[in-house]
């Protein structure tokens, strides 16, 4: 259905982010008939730009989208475009000024709004103070306002702890819609229709019959452009209390009684506080040293720009988690995130315990095949079955082999930028894709013993050369436990 009638004020509108993905998302919802006739943009920034400039560069990023994804080139539709860019408005001001708030104020009257901040995270304070003080984020009977915040959120548990406490003096719970961009990926909102909505995996989705669950995101790219954030972020802060956090909450969780937000957001919730903090002893942290892929030298970490010649900022990390729970007790989770690995591929692999092989006691162990579930994120997305199978011949031989579903084998759909939902739901009010305050804080305190030991300095990196799967220490973690991991190519 048609979102209601309003405003999407998009603070950092001259910025990346804008322009790469949410216009996109947002033709995106324009073609599909969810925007209502007369949806608004206003992009506020500090920049020196005219909205003609500011179209031009939209129009050469909705280019590049409409061509560069997707499995064949889709031609624009030029009329939907148009209209958008014609209700596209410029509003130059600096987040920091309450003359901007002002301005903005009377541009946007008494509509429905919701406030985007694509910005760095040291804005994300000082907007939502000037929000709230300027009157902007009152709510009446008629009117929503809803204000929109990227990651990072926080940098260790205290600083998304105060960041809460401020955000909440200014604004309801209900109007804060914390984005975690895996969420608003199909595949990732595939886990609860694959878990609940099929009788056959759920009696076996406990600690009786599964072994471990490995969670991977591995990347092939290294910081990019992205050196002077990354070096004060890391893989750890990165990745594991937001993304990877969601992915083990949403395969872990027990089922919610409806999609109601805070129905699921209490089960994520659970299970999240009954992990327990991982151990410092568990983890493994490392950073790319230079390397080859194929003919290609590749950098190392230290060598990219923006990075310290002796740098101590993890590129990699690999852990061990548990559970405590009737469900999950003894249960292994073991998550790896990394960039310049061998591959791009974000999964989700559910290791069931062996079978009593007392028929195949002949069987070398290393022929008999682990039934694994492995939930593909991306980028090749679907699901796939591994089981054993009887080689063809005439002696009793077992063979492993794969069930795959592809979603591009069922269902065609355009190039999408994953943020389309995201901004669909801030628009209609459904905050089930959304992060908590609470749930944000649960990842945090996962990984904060960590955090704070690697602060103290003295734990070792594990070096590993750009283009391989990542540091020996990390097969180590795994090799304790008799597992492996599974491969990345
Ligand atoms: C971002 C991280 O949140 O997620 C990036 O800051 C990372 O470092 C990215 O590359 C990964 O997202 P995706 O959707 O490509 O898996």
């Amino acid at each position: 259905k048609c979102a209601p009638r309003g405003a999407l004020v998009i603070f950092g509108g001259g910025g990346d982010l804008t322009k790469r993905l949410l216009m996109p998302a947002i033709y995106n919802l324009a073609c599909a008939g969810l925007l209502d006739e007369d949806f608004q943009i206003i992009a506020v920034d500090w920049a020196e730009m005219t909205i003609e400039s500011l179209r031009e560069q939209f129009q050469d990023a909705i280019n590049d989208f409409v061509t560069r994804r997707g499995t064949s080139a889709i031609a624009l539709r030029q009329d939907v475009w148009d209209h958008l860019l014609e209700r596209t408005s410029y509003l130059r001001g600096s987040f920091e000024e309450a003359s901007t708030y002002t301005a903005l104020s009377e541009r946007l009257g008494h509509q429905n709004a919701v406030f985007y901040l694509a910005v760095a995270a040291r804005f994300f304070g000082t907007i939502v103070d000037h929000l709230g003080e300027s009157g902007l984020a009152q709510e009446d009977d008629e009117t929503y306002r809803r204000v929109v915040i990227e990651k990072p959120f926080g940098s260790d548990l205290a600083s998304a702890r105060a960041l809460n406490v401020r955000l909440l003096s200014s604004l309801e719970e209900s109007q804060i819609y914390r984005i975690d961009h895996y969420l608003g990926k199909e595949t990732v909102q595939n886990i609860m229709a694959l878990r609940f909505s099929n009788g056959i995996f759920e009696p076996l989705w406990n600690r009786q019959n599964i072994d471990h669950v490995q969670i991977t995101a591995a990347e092939v790219v290294g910081v990019e452009k992205r050196g002077r954030f990354y070096e004060s972020t890391g893989a750890l802060r990165d990745m594991v209390p937001n993304h990877l956090m969601q992915l083990l909450a949403m395969t872990a969780m027990e089922a919610p009684t409806s999609f109601e937000a805070d129905a699921v957001r209490d089960e994520k919730s659970k299970v999240l506080s009954a992990i327990h903090e991982a151990s410092v002893h568990e983890i493994v942290r490392g950073q790319y040293i230079s390397g080859m892929k194929g003919e290609t030298a590749l950098k190392g970490y230290r060598e990219e720009p923006d990075i310290g010649i002796g740098s101590q900022t993890e590129t990699f990390v690999a852990m061990k988690l548990g559970i405590d729970n009737w469900r999950w007790a003894g249960v292994p989770f073991y998550l790896r995130t990394g960039k310049r690995l061998t591959q791009r591929k974000t999964e989700i692999a559910i290791h069931f315990k062996q079978a009593p092989f007392a028929l195949f006691r002949d069987t070398p162990v290393e022929r008999l095949t682990p039934n694994i579930l492995i939930i593909h994120i991306q980028p090749s997305e679907g699901v796939t079955l591994q089981f054993s199978a009887k080689v063809p011949g005439p002696a009793v031989r077992l063979g492993g082999v794969r069930m795959n579903f592809n979603y591009a084998d069922w269902y065609s759909d355009g190039p999408t930028t994953g943020y389309e939902t995201l901004i669909y739901d801030c628009l209609v009010g459904d905050q089930t894709l959304f992060q908590r305050a609470d749930n944000i804080e649960a990842g945090w305190r996962v990984v904060q013993p960590a955090l704070s030991h690697w602060n103290s300095g003295g734990v070792p990196m594990s070096f590993y050369p750009a283009g391989t799967d990542g540091p020996r220490e990390a097969d180590e973690l795994m090799h304790r436990d008799g597992r492996r991991w599974l491969d990345l190519s």
